[in-house]
């Protein structure tokens, strides 16, 4: 039976990213998955050291803290849904936290690309207006851990549980969960991007690059603006031989072709830069 992961990474009981996702698991649950619940902030998780031990010596160096947990149930669950609230624009911190933390994935990266992963994430805010990064960091958790973003919902309510007084967030979370699990059996439909949206990803966060180019902040998708009846819309470039930045053979490729040769690329000339940082030692 597929395995469905719920997170939930608000501090609040009953607040509206549980509520909502518990909605999505439920429904999931109904259409065939067996689903679990983690409230990530009942985890301990320090900040990423920057070592990369997680590439060179194939786990991360931190032991004393719950990366290893999340790491453990990330890698069996074939589902994730994950849920959080917006504070200050974008997703809790405690998702940026773990996402940095996401490296520690290379190890497995051959065991995972063989199997079917799919995510969708349910982003809560206050108001619309101020949650211009809601959905964009959040994605990228789950892209960052292996998994294809095939949905995602947005809700509005500030107060804990005010997402339940507008009928149609419970709808659409439990169409969610029910696309996540469906997905998982075969049956994978992605919600259709929109127009002004990343096609891999749901972004509508680009760099404008000059003229009419554009490139998506979150998976590196490029394209370009083109002007139509109803507007602008992104049209995509032919993709990259390797995909966009989150799929196996581009995270392979980055891996081998730039993480592991940047570590001799450093030593051949750390003599140079060790003498260049005496004067900043204090
Ligand atoms: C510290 C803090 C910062 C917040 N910043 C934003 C924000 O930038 N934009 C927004 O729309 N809502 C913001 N909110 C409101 C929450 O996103 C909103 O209350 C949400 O429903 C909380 O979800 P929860 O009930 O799952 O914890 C903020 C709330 C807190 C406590």
């Amino acid at each position: 039976m597929a395995t469905i992961l719920g997170i939930c990474c608000s501090r609040r009981p009953l607040g509206n990213s549980e509520v909502l996702l518990r909605e999505a698991l439920d429904e999931a649950q109904k259409t065939g998955a067996a689903v679990s619940f983690l409230r990530l902030p009942d985890l301990r998780f320090e900040p990423c050291r920057g070592c990369l031990a997680c590439v060179y010596k194939g786990s991360c160096a931190i032991k004393n803290d719950d990366l290893g947990v999340l790491l453990e149930k990330v890698l069996e669950a074939d589902g994730l849904i994950i849920a959080a609230p917006t504070y200050l624009l974008g997703p809790a911190g405690i998702v940026k936290l773990v996402t940095d933390r996401a490296l520690s994935l290379s190890p497995h990266l051959e065991d995972l690309a063989g199997r079917t992963r799919v995510a969708a994430t349910i982003s809560v805010a206050g108001n619309r207006k101020w949650n211009p990064l809601g959905v964009e960091l959040l994605n990228l958790f789950p892209l960052a851990y292996g998994y294809r973003v095939i949905d995602y919902l947005e809700a509005y309510a500030p107060g804990p549980g005010e997402v339940l007084l507008e009928p149609e967030n419970v709808t659409r979370a439990r169409e969610l969960g029910r696309r996540v699990a469906r997905a998982l059996s075969g049956e994978i439909e992605a919600r259709p991007p929109e127009e002004q949206q990343c096609g891999n990803c749901y972004s509508r966060a680009f760099r404008l690059n000059g003229q009419d180019r554009i490139t998506c902040v979150v998976c590196n998708t490029t394209g370009r603006l083109v002007p139509d009846e109803s507007g602008l819309r992104f049209v995509t470039d032919p993709p990259d031989p390797h995909g966009h930045f989150w799929t196996a053979e581009h995270r392979r490729h980055h891996l081998n072709e730039w993480i592991v040769p940047s570590r001799d690329r450093y030593l051949a000339r750390r003599e140079q830069i060790k003498k260049q940082l005496t004067r900043y030692k204090t």
